[in-house]
Order: structure tokens, then sequence, then C-alpha cells
């Protein structure tokens, strides 16, 4: 009876498959080169690193509407992330670029979408639709199942905890020069929450309007 068996002399296969530890290392060392060779060369590409041409820093006010976004889990059911289909292109605008995220900490592209993408609706709509549509949007859009926010025209933004905020943003690079963080408690003072979302709604996507 001949042997089949064609395994060059010093290594076998069924070493590895019947080997757990050898099997775990070695399925880490795979995923961890595979993982290194499509992350490591992103932190060299300035357009994944760069912000665009004319992206700026969210002023206080925006940054304050932007923590209220969070609070409120518009996430849960707005995107912030036009793919490059032409469908998306032709509905939301200029597909998103890596550029225009680098002040994002942490991002809000999501991926449900309940409702429409959001990220180039700044400059789509008054203040005052924003204003209307958020206290009862049932008011501007009859068919909508996007829940109510009355409470955000009532209650004040939090001036007081803006600097710090504004400082943590610092340390992870975003380019806030002193005098804005020393003027961030002033700048929101007395603004309501639903100003400050209206604020940073109507800037979202603006660097790359076309
Ligand atoms: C339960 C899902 C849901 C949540 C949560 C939600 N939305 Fe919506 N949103 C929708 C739907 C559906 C629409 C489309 C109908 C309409 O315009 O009201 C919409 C529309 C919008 C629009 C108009 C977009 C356009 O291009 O016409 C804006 C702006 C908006 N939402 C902002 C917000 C903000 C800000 C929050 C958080 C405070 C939020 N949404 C939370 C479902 C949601």
């Amino acid at each position: 009876m001949s042997d089949n068996h064609t395994t060059a002399p010093g290594f076998s296969h069924e070493k590895v498959e019947t080997n757990n530890f050898l099997m775990i290392v070695l399925i880490l060392l795979v995923v961890a080169v595979g993982g290194l060779v499509e992350i490591v060369p992103l932190f060299f590409q300035k357009t994944t690193t760069q912000a665009i041409e004319g992206l700026k820093p969210y002023t206080a006010l925006q940054l304050a509407g932007r923590d209220i976004y969070q609070r409120e889990g518009c996430y849960n059911c707005h995107s912030q992330m036009i793919r490059p289909f032409r469908a998306e292109t032709l509905r939301y605008g200029h597909y998103s670029v890596a550029g225009e995220f680098v002040y994002d900490h942490p991002f809000q592209w999501g991926s449900k979408r309940t409702g429409p993408d959001l990220q180039r609706v700044g400059g789509k709509y008054s203040d005052e639709w924003h204003r209307i549509h958020l206290n009862n949007p049932r008011d501007v859009v009859p068919e909508s199942n996007m829940p109510a926010y009355p409470w955000l025209d009532k209650n004040m933004v939090d001036a007081a905890a803006m600097p710090a905020h504004m400082r943590a943003l610092r340390s992870v690079g975003v380019p806030y020069s002193d005098a804005e963080i020393a003027g961030a408690a002033e700048a929101v003072k007395g603004k309501t929450e639903l100003e400050a979302l209206i604020a940073y709604l109507q800037m979202m996507g603006r660097a790359l309007k076309s």
C-alpha cells in the first residue's frame, strides 16, 4: 500500500490543527499583519489626517449643540456620512471625505438612517424651520415620525462646562487658541440648547458644500 502523504518532511499542518496554542498564535499573527497593512498607511496619508481647506474647529456654541446632538441620540436615526454613490450625491450633495472629520471627537458617522443623512444639512433650511421642526417635526413635515424635542427651547446651555471641554479637545489636536477657550463660557452664556443645536446643524458639511 502506498502512502499518499505529500507534506514536506519537518512540517505538518496537522501540528497546527491539533495544537490550540499554536493555532491561536498563528491566527493572531495573520490578523495583526493583515490589519497593520490596511491601517498603518492611513496614518501617513494627508487626505486622511489633514483638515480640508476651510474646515474650522467648532465654535463654543456649535460644540455645545454637538453635545446635545449626542445626548439626545440623534445619531440613532441620522447618519453623517454620504457615500460616493450617484444616488447619494444626487440626494445629499458632495460625498464625505476623511479630512472633514479631523476635528470630530467622537465621529457621528452612524449607520442607521431612519431619517435622512444630515452631513450637508447646513444651510438647507432657515433657523426658524429648524426651531419649528425640533419643537414638533409634524408642524413642518406632516408625515414625519421624528420625535419632538420641546425641552431644548427651555434648557440653557451649560456655559461653565465649555472651557474644560475645549481644553480636552485641544489635547487631542483641535487647534483652539487660549483666547477662544477663555471666551467660551461668555460665548454661550444665555443661549438655549435649541439655539446651540441649530448652530451646529447650520454649519454641518459647509466646508465642502458645492
Ligand atoms: C426616531 C428617529 C429620529 C430621531 C431620534 C431623530 N430624527 Fe431627525 N428625522 C427623522 C425622520 C424620519 C426625518 C424625516 C422627516 C422629517 O423631516 O421630519 C428626520 C428629519 C430631520 C431633519 C431634516 C433633514 C432634511 O434634510 O430634510 C433634521 C435637520 C433632523 N431630522 C434633525 C434631527 C436632530 C437634531 C435630532 C436629535 C435632536 C433628530 N433629528 C432625531 C427621524 C429621527
